[in-house]
């Protein structure tokens, strides 16, 4: 209800803009919940197509639900052949995460006529073209990216094994699976699942608030997921990482920079606005970090530094006065970079892990009786009212 009494709260901080029953989250404790199962025990026991299930619809299926619902994704894979044309019209150098953005919202050009968001059999159509097309959207701007051709999907896959063998499939006979780096893949993508009202989900709640189609809005919940502050920062974090490295700076020096706010530097892969302690998931994500690389073969430098940093942050004052921890992005690029991924690609695969969650939320609010369009107050500090010069 409107109290006509207007509240400032720069970066929503205190004000809750919805009632969710999808994720529960306690930043004090380190807790994350998936419609009440704890991440760890998902983590370990669901695969990703599982855990999109159950937060779309609330409850974990039955093997048959399970099977129809790949089923039905299996069958939604191909793009448009003009869609894929669409892609040469963007310079190869595009970021993965723009062509991502773009194709998503060119989708809703080919499903005008069945994107009626109160239509509930468009919404489910929907749900199931943008879990399975988005990976291939992904997977084609990293083949744009390194001048490879399309691969057409394999629809005999597993969701995740599909999704490697199209960007890292050549030529489509002579690629296998390495099962160890499936796993890891679908381990990481459901620990992005969902995180209640981040940046990305706020911004499709918002969008799809106006009555805007899922395309749309998960569109823009890309655009959202984009910036190095949110999604963003898992790229970032691996060019910090190598920039440190490549400069032969200290660790230490590095880390007086970033407590001296040098140039805006900040230690990225840390601090979150709701977790106070560690990141539940920058937890489970670091046991892989090390898990992958040695299953891999892979020595990476990198990885060391990254935990050489967190040990210096952690036993720091200012890390520890304001509640600064490793958050999901911290150790997940450089598992991404040992899976052969291009540090360009990690937050796209951000994007295919965050879907179900921000699907979720858009249905989630479409259904809410309470949902309104978001408009959010200001408070007005600007010129009083003056005459228009007209001499
Ligand atoms: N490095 C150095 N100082 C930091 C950092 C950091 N990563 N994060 C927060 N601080 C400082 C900040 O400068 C402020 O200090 P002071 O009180 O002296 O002004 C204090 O800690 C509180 O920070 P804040 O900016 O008020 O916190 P916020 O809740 O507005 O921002 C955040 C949260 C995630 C944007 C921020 O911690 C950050 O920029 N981290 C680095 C980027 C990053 O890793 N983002 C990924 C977030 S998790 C996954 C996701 O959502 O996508």
């Amino acid at each position: 209800k409107q109290t006509g009494h207007t509240s400032l709260d720069y970066g929503f901080v205190n004000t809750a803009a919805t009632r969710s029953a999808i994720t529960y989250i306690d930043g004090d404790q380190g807790i994350l919940r998936y419609r009440g199962y704890p991440i760890e025990q998902i983590a370990k026991h669901s695969t990703y197509l599982e855990v999109a299930w159950l937060l779309l619809y609330g409850d974990l299926p039955t093997a048959d639900e399970l099977a129809d619902f790949d089923d039905r994704i299996r069958r939604h894979t191909l793009l448009h052949e003009d869609l894929k044309r669409f892609f040469s019209s963007l310079p190869h150098t595009a970021h993965p995460m723009s062509v991502l953005s773009a194709a998503t919202a060119a989708l809703s050009t080919y499903y005008e006529d069945q994107s009626d968001p109160n239509n509930p059999e468009h919404v489910e159509l929907n749900t199931i073209r943008l879990l399975a097309k988005l990976p291939v959207i992904a997977a084609y701007a990293h083949k744009k990216s390194v001048g490879q051709a399309f691969l057409y999907p394999d629809n005999s896959l597993s969701f995740v094994d599909n999704f490697l063998r199209l960007n890292f499939g050549v030529l489509a006979e002579n690629y296998e699976v390495n099962p160890v780096v499936s796993r890891a893949l679908e381990r990481l993508l459901i620990l992005h699942e969902d995180h209640e009202q981040n940046a990305s989900t706020s911004t499709v709640r918002l969008v799809g608030s106006t009555g805007a189609n899922q395309f749309s809005s998960i569109s823009a919940g890309i655009n959202a997921l984009y910036g190095p502050l949110h999604g963003g920062a898992n790229e970032a974090v691996l060019d910090m990482l190598a920039r440190i490295r490549d400069s032969g700076e200290s660790v230490e020096r590095f880390v007086a920079r970033v407590k001296n706010k040098e140039d805006g530097v900040k230690l990225m892969g840390f601090g979150h606005r709701v977790y106070k302690n560690y990141d539940p998931r920058a937890k489970l994500v670091k046991e892989s970090a090390d898990e992958v690389l040695n299953e891999l073969g892979v020595v990476d430098p990198l990885l060391d530094l990254a935990k050489e940093l967190e040990e210096i942050a952690l036993s720091d004052d200012y890390f520890r006065e304001r509640r600064l921890y490793p958050n999901v992005d911290f150790y997940t690029g450089v598992i991404y970079k040992a899976m052969g991924f291009p540090t360009r690609m990690f937050t796209p695969l951000f994007a295919i892990g965050r879907l179900p969650g921000w699907l979720a939320h858009w249905r989630e609010m479409q259904n809410d009786p309470q949902t309104k369009i978001g408009r959010p107050q200001q408070l007005y500090i600007g010129s009083a009212e003056r005459d228009y010069p007209t001499s």
